[in-house]
Parts: C-alpha cells; sequence; structure tokens
C-alpha cells in the first residue's frame, strides 16, 4: 500500500486508511533507534530542505534526525537567516529552494495555510510542520502512534484535550485524527479559549476539568500560547492553573491506565504539575521518541515507499 497524496498538509486531507499506513509503516521504523548504527540506506541520495521560519525543538530536530536515519540529505534553513528577511516573499524563497532539486520541503510557518500555499506552487513534496493555528499533522500522528502502543487501539477511547484549544493546531490536528479512528474527544479550556463551532468537529465542550477527565483513558494537556494571544483571555496565569491545570487529584478521576500527554513545550506549574509531567502516567517523552520514526515512516512513504517493502 502507498499514500495516495504527494504532499502531507494536514489530517484533514488523510483517510483512515492513509492514517493507519503511516501508523503501520512507523511501527517498522521504530527499532531503528535501537540499533548500534542508527541508519537505514531507503532515501539515499534524496535531499530534504527543513525550513522553519517559527522556533521549534522537538519537531525540527525530529524532522532532522528522521532524514539521517534514512540516510536522506538534510538542509536546514531558518526564517530570520534566510532572506525573507530581506524581503523576499515566501513563493520566490520557495522557488529559489526548488531550483536546487529538493525532494521534499518541511515548512513550519505562523501563517495557516503557508504549506498549502507552496504545495500549490511547487513540484517538491510540502510536508506541514505546523502553520498558525491551523495544523500540526505529525504531531498528531505521533500522538495516535503513542496512544495505539499503549492502548493497543483508537477506537472507542475517551480522550480530553484540554487548555488552550483556540490557538492549538496540534488540538484541532488530533481532534481530526481522533474522530477519523472513533475515538471520542471532549476538548476543555475557558471559554475564551474555546473556538466557534468546534463541536462541528465531532468534539464534546466543556469548561469543568473535572468533568473533561472522568473517566477519560487519555489526557492531553495544551500549552497556554501566550504569544498568539492577542487578548486578555483569562484573569491570571494563578487562577489559570487553579481551573485547568492538571494534577495527581484530577489523574485519579481518570481510568486507572490512563496516560498523560502534552506535545510539549511545557508551562509547568501553568497547565500541569511537575509531579503529573514526571510522573507514572506520564508519556510525555515517548512522545517525542516516537516522533521520530512517525517521520521517518511520512518521509519513506511520500517518495513513493510502501509498507510491503520497508525496511532493511
Ligand atoms: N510539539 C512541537 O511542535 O514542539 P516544537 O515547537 O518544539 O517543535
Amino acid at each position: 500500500m502507498r499514500l495516495k497524496a504527494r504532499d502531507l498538509l494536514g489530517i484533514e486531507e488523510l483517510d483512515l486508511q492513509d492514517i493507519e499506513l503511516i501508523l503501520d509503516t512507523a511501527d517498522g521504523f521504530l527499532e531503528v533507534a535501537r540499533r548500534p548504527i542508527k541508519k537505514v540506506p531507503i532515501l539515499r541520495g534524496r535531499t530534504v530542505v527543513n525550513f522553519f521560519l517559527e522556533p521549534s525543538t522537538r519537531t525540527r530536530s525530529s524532522f532532522e534526525i528522521a532524514e539521517k536515519r534514512l540516510s536522506a540529505d538534510s538542509v536546514n534553513l531558518v526564517g530570520s537567516g534566510s532572506s525573507i528577511v530581506k524581503g523576499e516573499t515566501l513563493i520566490d524563497t520557495g522557488r529559489n529552494l526548488e531550483a536546487m532539486s529538493p525532494d521534499i520541503i518541511v515548512i513550519r510557518h505562523s501563517s495557516s495555510g503557508a504549506p498549502h500555499l507552496l504545495a500549490h506552487k511547487l513540484r517538491s513534496s510540502i510536508i506541514n510542520a505546523g502553520d498558525g493555528f491551523h495544523e500540526h499533522p505529525t504531531q498528531a500522528l505521533l500522538d495516535a502512534f503513542t496512544i495505539r502502543q499503549k492502548k493497543e487501539r483508537l477506537e472507542g477511547l475517551r480522550v480530553a484535550i484540554v487548555g488552550d484549544i483556540a490557538h492549538s493546531r496540534v488540538a484541532r490536528s488530533n481532534l481530526l485524527l481522533l474522530r477519523k479512528a472513533g475515538a471520542e474527544v471532549t476538548v476543555c479550556g475557558p471559554p475564551t479559549l474555546i473556538p466557534p463551532h468546534i463541536e462541528k468537529l465531532g468534539a464534546h465542550v466543556t469548561s469543568n476539568l473535572a468533568e473533561a477527565i472522568e473517566g477519560a483513558d487519555v489526557i492531553m494537556m495544551l500549552r497556554l500560547q501566550l504569544e498568539r494571544q492577542k487578548g486578555g483571555y483569562f484573569p491570571s496565569l494563578r487562577e489559570y492553573f487553579y481551573y485547568f491545570g492538571l494534577t495527581v487529584e484530577h489523574v485519579r478521576r481518570a481510568k486507572p491506565d490512563v496516560i498523560i500527554m502534552h506535545p510539549g513545550p511545557m508551562n509547568r506549574g501553568v497547565e500541569i504539575t511537575s509531579e503529573v509531567a514526571d510522573g507514572p502516567y506520564s508519556v510525555i517523552l515517548e512522545q517525542v521518541a516516537n516522533g521520530v520514526a512517525v517521520r521517518m515512516a511520512v518521509l519513506y512513504l511520500l517518495l513513493g515507499g510502501s509498507a510491503d517493502e520497508e525496511a532493511a
């Protein structure tokens, strides 16, 4: 089986078969991290440009490590070190990068739709590494991979996504994926940080944290995206923590085998206590580890790989 699309722009564009293909392929790549020589020759001679116009620790390093493990040649460019700061447009930048014949361009941008624009204008495959408030598809895929690894399924699970839903591309991509996979999703946050009409995507909505996590199989905490918040969405960080910060007492309301997730970076003491983040239910660093295998799968499949040919 092969991926139907040439680009990975969002979960919206994937069907459940594509999602399962990516997760199954990632399963096969997981063991590469445990080898003494962490490299397979699958993308030898291929070139990937990682173009990040917003800060990133996990996604950027995860893509670069995934590319190197597949033996691809990686080029890393950040917005502040590119000629965008001299006034070059995104499309001109993309066309100039493409003139050097990369196979894939991975882009993170503060504007929703920037990866779609490049996909429309360029021949290279485009991977969305996070665009504005819109989508972060590889984060949702690695989250789904981690949930499936721990729970052996996605269908029928109760997932609570808590925090700054309005500014979170992670929440949107996860909601889309989890609903496609048949999970039950509750989003929870201050009413000012819940986007209008989110229930049309199949989410239950509440501003009561206890209600959101009652009986949950998975609790996914989100970062307060203060850099994207233009107004006073809540009175103070102290008050936010009081109503929406995840503590050990809250976790007791969930299922006994609940897993706690966070895409990072975390604001400790704001959306989650250190006791929970570093506690026995936390899979936060496993999410990061799994991200490499999932991104290897995405890169491999977008360049025409199939689930049957994988590995070596
Ligand atoms: N989860 C995530 O996107 O983290 P970074 O911003 O560090 O890439």
